[in-house]
């Protein structure tokens, strides 16, 4: 099998490129990524010189480059490209629409341009932000009506109606996924967790939004891996599967873990600002995909963060250079000199 990864210089794509190399040798890769901020060609410098491995720097955006390197002729595709930062939409939106919806657009053009001669499979990597926000109650199921609430999510959920309508309407053999936040090892350190345990390593404040009892179900992002593994290969076409980890926690209690682990006092979290709209609760029911193709989350989030911050503690190198470099001048725009 041939495949072609989008956005695989990224925290989730880097992960999975390296899972699926591992777990299936005779396939070959093709990762085309844009190389935005969040794009980071060490994330894969062990496959630097893998022969089943190739880079080429790309747009999704860019008909002509997408055009061109799908006719050539891939067997499926995994389209993990987008601008994936809540904050940084409710800042600049531009990038989001740009990226995330047009670049689905011309993935997906694409794609029907070469069909039905050829039949790539599409899967397409969306959030269950798409679903909106729960009260103290309720599930994300994937018969729920979407109801994006911040322009990241917007863009995420407006690509997921073009795969369904490419689907409906063309018959291409696409599915999307609905994940909900993941963790683990190279994780840009503006998402919550990476940032929180790079800070604590550092002694540095960790700042919490509004009352820090916003609900998110954390998933190790091996897990996620696994899961897109399974829907590539079983999931049914035209179908939506949510993804979940059946860890529902407080942002307060996710840094109090990760000061525990780090043998770092709780008075180190700092209360901040509430992110505007920000979404309440995020609970996903993954049933669907657990109950078809028999899969579900194996690394419970003690041992995920655990897995976690021993990556950060190794690897200071990595997000000391993503700190310091053009990421810094944002994080001050955000939190000041802390
Ligand atoms: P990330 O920000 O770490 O990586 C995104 C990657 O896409 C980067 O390598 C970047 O260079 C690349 N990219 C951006 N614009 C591009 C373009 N126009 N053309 C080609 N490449 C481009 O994101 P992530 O956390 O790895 O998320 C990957 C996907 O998973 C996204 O689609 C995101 O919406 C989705 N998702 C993420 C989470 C999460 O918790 N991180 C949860 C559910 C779904
Ligand atoms: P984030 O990692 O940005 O993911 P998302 O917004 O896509 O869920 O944020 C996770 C949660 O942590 C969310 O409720 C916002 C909150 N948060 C903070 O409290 N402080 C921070 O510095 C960040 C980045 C997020």
């Amino acid at each position: 099998m041939k495949i072609l990864v989008t956005g695989g210089c990224g925290f989730i794509g880097s992960n999975f490129i390296r899972y699926f190399l591992k777990s299936y040798p005779n396939d070959i890769l093709i990762n085309v990524d844009k190389l935005t901020y969040a794009g980071n060609l060490e994330n894969l410098s062990d496959l630097s010189h893998s022969p089943r491995y190739h880079f080429i720097r790309g747009d999704i955006a860019d008909v002509s480059q997408m055009e061109d390197l799908i006719s050539k002729g891939v067997d499926a595709i995994i389209n993990f490209a987008a601008e994936s930062h809540v904050d940084r939409s409710i800042q600049d939106p531009n990038a989001f629409i740009r990226t995330n919806v047009f670049g689905t657009f011309v993935l997906l053009e694409a794609v029907r341009k070469v069909f039905p001669t050829q039949k790539i499979r599409f899967i397409h990597i969306s959030t269950d932000e798409v679903y909106g926000s729960l009260g103290e109650t309720g599930i994300f199921t994937e018969k729920m009506p979407l109801a994006p609430n911040s322009p990241y999510s917007a863009s995420k959920a407006s690509a997921d109606m073009l795969v369904r309508a490419y689907h409906h309407t063309y018959g291409l053999p696409a599915s999307v996924t609905r994940c909900s936040n993941n963790f683990g090892p190279y994780q840009f350190p503006e998402k919550l967790i990476p940032l929180l345990i790079s800070n604590a390593i550092e002694d540095k404040e960790l700042p919490i939004y509004g009352d820090g009892l916003h609900v998110r179900d954390w998933i190790y992002v091996e897990d996620h891996c696994r899961a897109l593994d399974t829907v590539l290969h079983h999931g049914r076409e035209g179908e939506v599967y949510n993804i979940g980890g059946s860890s529902e926690l407080p942002n307060l209690y996710v840094a109090k873990a990760i000061l525990d682990k780090l043998g770092k006092p709780h008075s180190l979290i700092r209360f901040v600002t509430d992110r505007p709209g920000h979404d309440r609760r995020y609970a996903i029911d993954f049933s669907k995909i657990e109950g078809e193709l028999g899969w579900k989350p194996s690394v419970p989030f003690e041992e995920g963060i655990s897995r976690t911050v021993e990556w950060y503690k190794t690897h200071r190198d990595w997000w000391k250079k993503i700190k310091t470099g053009e990421y810094l001048d944002y994080y001050k725009r955000m939190y000041g000199d802390r």
